[in-house]
């Protein structure tokens, strides 16, 4: 063991669902990817500099305490003694809006304790606590999003199935737009459940139809076809409206990025509110402008693949092996 640093901090980035959100709560594929947006936690011995430890780990945003039920559950996971210690969580990731937060922060919490307490726990071994985490949150998750979020870059994502990091032909440029209302991944989930169980024939299809989409974007992303990415993404938006996961808010947010040059458009997440993710292969501070006019955030970001972003040094071969010793 080595000496406890007086203190830690974890850091996790936020995520998009490119396609595939909810479908693959009943087995389909979905792709999903890392954005350059991050939660930290800084922890710190009890009575000790935690606050501080917080400012020094991140040049921006605010600073509260981790909740505390995902405080208790992640220092049971990793043996640490919760009387021991100060947390605090910081970000510049926007919470609650399907951009991933309390996967990030489960992740870099569970980061966070294990370098405090002098732990060197393998990617699968913190994915697999943040999922105990997730749980806290969302009930049921599928565990894409603890999945993506602790190996980073765009993965395809499969229950039961090993992950599998995408090909990319060039960098995807996005446009994360944020509406109003928080999303409801608890409520969307739960309500669809409900709907599925008393009418399966009806939704099963569109599972199977979203599927499929995710498999044609692999193959867009694969040669850089942006168009046809578009067009996929537009009709995944289509089929979760048509499964009660979009809001009036949200499908008037796609409008306008079809309208201002966006080559498709469509809620991410949860959904029930939250975001929308736009392609934008043109003038992207201009769609950002369009958002920000309307009263919407926006941001821009960039999905890379994979191995980019896992470990420096890393390969995709030993990106395989670690998730097959998780499988
Ligand atoms: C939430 O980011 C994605 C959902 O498909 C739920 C899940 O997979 O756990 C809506």
């Amino acid at each position: 063991m080595q000496a406890r640093p007086k203190l830690a901090c974890g850091t996790a980035p936020g995520k998009v669902i490119l396609l595939g959100e909810h479908a693959v709560v009943y087995g389909r594929t979905a792709l999903a990817a890392s954005i350059d947006r991050h939660v930290e936690v800084a922890v710190a011995p009890a009575g000790g500099p935690a606050r501080l430890a917080a400012l020094a780990c991140s040049a921006d945003g605010t600073h509260w305490p981790v909740p505390v039920e995902a405080l208790e559950r992640a220092t049971a996971l990793t043996g640490v003694n919760i009387a021991d210690i100060e947390t605090v969580a910081s970000a510049n990731l926007p919470f609650s809006v399907g951009l991933g937060s309390s996967a990030a922060l489960s992740v870099a919490l569970i980061r966070a304790l294990a370098l405090f307490s002098g732990q060197s726990p393998t990617d699968t071994e913190v994915c697999a606590h943040a999922f105990e985490i997730e749980k806290l949150f969302h009930g049921f998750p599928s565990g894409i999003d603890n999945t993506v979020v602790t190996y980073g870059g765009l993965l395809a994502f499969r229950h039961g199935a090993t992950p599998r990091p995408v090909a990319l032909r060039k960098p995807v440029p996005l446009v994360v737009a944020i509406g109003q209302t928080a999303r409801e991944t608890q409520k969307t989930v739960r309500g669809l459940r409900q709907r599925w169980e008393a009418d399966p024939g009806q939704y099963e299809p569109m599972f199977d139809e979203i599927d499929g989409l995710a498999g044609a974007a692999e193959s867009a992303l694969s040669t850089g076809d942006f168009a046809r990415l578009g067009k996929l993404m537009d009709a995944n938006h289509e089929l979760l409206r048509r499964m009660k996961i979009s809001t009036e808010e949200l499908d008037q947010m796609v409008s306008l990025a079809r309208r201002s040059g966006a080559c498709g458009a469509k809620l991410t997440g949860g959904g029930g509110g939250g975001a929308i993710i736009c392609l934008c292969d043109g003038d992207r501070q201009g769609l950002v402008d369009a958002f920000t006019r309307s009263g919407w955030q926006a941001f821009s970001t960039d999905i890379s693949k994979a191995e980019e972003t896992i470990e420096s040094g890393d390969d995709g071969e030993r990106f395989e092996q670690r998730h097959s010793a998780r499988a």
